[in-house]
């Protein structure tokens, strides 16, 4: 059985991935401090601080992992305007230093990247669109994909988009802000100018394993099935949800003064993952149906 290892484990990603793996490879998980209670004995669990490079030699050398997973990242967009050291050392040196220490015994590194390497002027994107990032986690993403490239060991990267779902005591989501303002009856403001394909967690992890299962290494872009914009996104949960659409008030991006630029036409064309190994999002509707049923 194929030994996976999963940092971030205790992310909304990294979750759904020691789910979506469990059973069918060892699976080891790693998460900078703890994992949450109601994950504990439920898998081998080791503490990995990926911007530590001596722990994350030792580790990895100690585990012995076919694949690494490296769903760890510091993911606040407009924080890693103000915090770049902090962003550059999770997001960048920590992915030199898994990819680092896999060059020992040559494990796949899978490296989840982002669309907002891109400008967003004509998304969606394929694999071989430029990338002109215009935050600085965009651009520390995009540092991220080429440490990978340049260090000689297997890689995969996922590039993927608004990762929505839940879990054991995740940060706040596009879908789970949505969820709990509107449950409790919240007058809500959502922008309609944002485009991109928002992905399950479920899904991307389980296209993941459909990548590691048949051993594809290279650049994927990984997204949901439907190109949509935000307010729409938040009008088909409500409708699904049986919410009153009423609470969403529809506005423009320039209404938010976010602290960092985003892509307005983002997204990813997810063709060449369909056809090199049958990735195949679910539709949204079935998706809110079910994560429904799980948050019942
Ligand atoms: N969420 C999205 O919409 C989205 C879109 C495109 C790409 N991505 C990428 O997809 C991946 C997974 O995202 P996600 O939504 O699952 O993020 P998440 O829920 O924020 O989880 C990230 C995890 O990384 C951990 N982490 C942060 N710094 C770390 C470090 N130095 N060492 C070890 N662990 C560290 C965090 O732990 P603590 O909470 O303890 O800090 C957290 O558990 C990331 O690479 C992200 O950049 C996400």
């Amino acid at each position: 059985m194929k030994k996976i290892m999963i940092t971030g484990a205790s992310g909304l990603l990294g979750q759904a991935l020691v789910r979506t793996f469990g059973g069918k490879y060892e699976v080891i998980a790693t998460a900078k401090s703890e994992l949450p209670d109601a994950l504990v004995n439920k898998v081998e669990f080791h503490q990995l601080d990926i911007s530590d490079a001596t722990r994350c030699k030792d580790l990895i050398q100690e585990l012995d992992p076919d694949v690494i997973i490296n769903a760890a990242a510091y993911t606040n967009v407009d924080g890693c305007e103000d915090q770049r050291e902090v962003c550059w050392r999770a997001n960048v040196k920590g992915v030199e230093n898994l990819a680092v220490a896999a060059r020992k015994n040559m494990a796949l590194l899978v490296q989840l990247s982002t669309d907002y390497i891109f400008d967003g002027e004509d998304g969606p994107y394929g694999e071989d669109d430029t990338p002109n990032p215009l935050g600085y986690y965009g651009k520390a993403k995009l540092a991220s994909e080429n440490a990978v490239r340049v260090v000689g060991i297997p890689y995969a990267i996922i590039r993927t988009n608004v990762i929505f779902g839940t879990g054991i005591d995740v940060k706040n989501n596009f879908f789970l802000w949505l969820y709990n303002s509107l449950k409790a009856g919240q007058n809500i403001r959502v922008v309609t100018d944002q485009y991109n394909n928002p992905v399950a967690a479920d899904d991307l992890a389980l296209g993941i394993r459909q990548l590691v299962d048949e051993s594809k290494y290279g650049v994927f872009h990984l997204g949901g099935k439907e190109y949509l914009n935000r307010y729409e996104f938040a009008v088909q949960l409500a409708e699904v949800f049986g919410f009153s659409t009423e609470l969403i008030a529809p506005i423009e991006t320039g209404e938010l003064q976010q602290k960092a630029p985003r892509p307005m036409k983002g997204g990813l064309k997810i063709d060449k993952a369909a056809k090199t190994f049958g990735y195949a999002p679910r539709p949204l509707e079935s998706v809110f149906n079910s994560l429904k049923n799980r948050l019942k």
